[in-house]
């Protein structure tokens, strides 16, 4: 059918048409920008699951929530990087002073508290900010949030905005995607001034998205922070919105599936999201329609996803993996999808004890290719990366 028309959006990040399964969470910050109004405070929400679940097209659809409600909000984006520390900063002042700015439009009328409130993101910004202004006339408040040290800047920023933002009924809050990788710096600052602002009722919160590892990662950096978030577990979607996934964006598009197709489409999909979109477009670029996908493009399409799959999605993980650390993410396939005691591994390799195995296995974990699920446990962050090992590398 018509690819210029083609309704599916297989890719990191890409916003689907339907937005399918997310209710619940998309609830959860409707409920806290209400409770911010009323002058309660709530949980901020942090989501944890596997590659491909659609944790980053969430995340972006919590900040837009916030967005209309006319919160302060900025998104960092972390990364392994020698200069990951100063990259989140420049993250944060750029974000933040985008977002002062639409506050400070909307404003009818910039009062002393939100003067203050801009004056500080001024001076906190000042590194990419100078000569930012907010079409009123303020001087960047020095001494305030910028010494350089992140932790004690943020709490600065937090406390002096706070007074503003809550006349308003609105929040500040800072969504950190990949938050398993962010520097330790800059989680700890994160999470330690999201607890003083919980202690002193300044409306500040911290959202993030990341592998399943991340409960662990927060509450490592801090031990509060297992209270400070209603955690959610993004999962693979069930039948009927694995159904929704597939039908909404093709009717939205004036197509439709037959129901045998359908069926087998879902069933081959597992219900991830990423798969999903995959089979979805591939089944659309392969149906000659012109409005229906019928079983027989269904079957075609399952070749082609798996196709592309294999040499998109699961490539370039797998290629991320040095040979050494191939070999262990070889080994852990014998288990398929289900997870591999170490153990095991220590004995499919031919090694002697489950240390021999740590330098692979901190590499593969630092990579985001693989997670402990368990103590001496290890599991894949790649949905069905198992059957690609065994499908395409079973005898390299
Ligand atoms: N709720 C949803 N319904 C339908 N499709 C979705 C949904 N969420 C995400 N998708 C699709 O799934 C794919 C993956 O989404 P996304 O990049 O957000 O996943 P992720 O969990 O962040 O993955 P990663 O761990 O690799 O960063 C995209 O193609 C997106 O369009
Ligand atoms: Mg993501």
């Amino acid at each position: 059918m018509d690819a210029a028309a083609n309704p599916y959006t297989p890719g990191a990040g890409a916003t689907p048409v339907a937005l399918v399964g997310r209710s619940s969470e998309l609830e959860s910050v409707r409920v806290l920008a209400a409770r911010t109004k009323n002058g309660l405070s709530a949980r901020s929400v942090m989501l944890h699951g596997l590659r491909g679940v659609g944790k980053t097209v969430l995340l972006r659809a919590l900040q837009h929530e916030l967005d209309d409600h006319g919160w302060l909000t900025v998104s960092v984006e972390a990364q392994r990087d020698p200069d990951a520390r100063a990259l989140a900063r420049q993250q944060l002042e750029r974000g933040l002073l985008a977002s002062a700015r639409r506050l400070a439009s909307r404003s009818e009328r910039v009062g002393e508290k939100l003067k203050a409130a801009l004056s500080t993101i001024t001076s906190f910004s000042l590194s990419v900010g100078a000569g930012v202004s907010f079409g009123v006339d303020l001087q960047p408040a020095r001494g305030r949030a910028d010494s350089g040290v992140l932790e004690f800047d943020l709490a600065e920023l937090v406390q002096d905005v706070a007074p503003a933002l809550v006349d308003a009924g609105i929040g500040f809050a800072v969504f950190v995607d990949e938050i398993q990788d962010l520097e330790s710096s800059t989680l700890t600052a994160l999470l330690t001034v999201q607890h003083q602002a919980a202690q002193n009722r300044w409306p500040f919160y911290v959202f993030g998205a990341g592998l399943p590892s991340v409960p662990a990662v927060l509450s490592e950096a801090r031990s509060y922070a297992e209270r400070q978030f209603e955690y959610r577990h993004i999962d693979r979607l069930g039948h009927d919105d694995a159904a929704e996934a597939f039908v909404d964006p093709a009717r939205s598009a004036g197509a439709d599936f037959t129901p045998d197709a359908l069926a087998r489409l879902i069933e081959l999909s597992g219900g991830y999201p990423y798969f999903i979109q995959e089979f979805g477009h591939q089944a659309w670029q392969l149906a000659p329609g012109p409005d229906i996908i019928t079983d027989q493009d269904a079957r075609l399409a399952a070749a082609a996803g798996i196709d592309a799959l294999d040499a998109g999605f699961f490539r370039a993980r797998w290629e991320r993996a040095t040979k050494a650390e191939q070999r262990v993410m070889r080994a852990m396939a014998a288990d398929n999808d289900a997870p591999s005691l170490l153990t095991a591994l220590v004995e499919r390799l031919h090694k002697r004890k489950p240390s021999d195995l740590s330098v692979a296995r901190r590499d593969l974990i630092a990579k985001g290719l693989i997670y402990a699920s368990a103590r001496a446990e290890l599991a894949f962050t790649v949905p069905h990366m198992a059957s690609y090992i065994n499908r395409r590398h079973s005898d390299d």
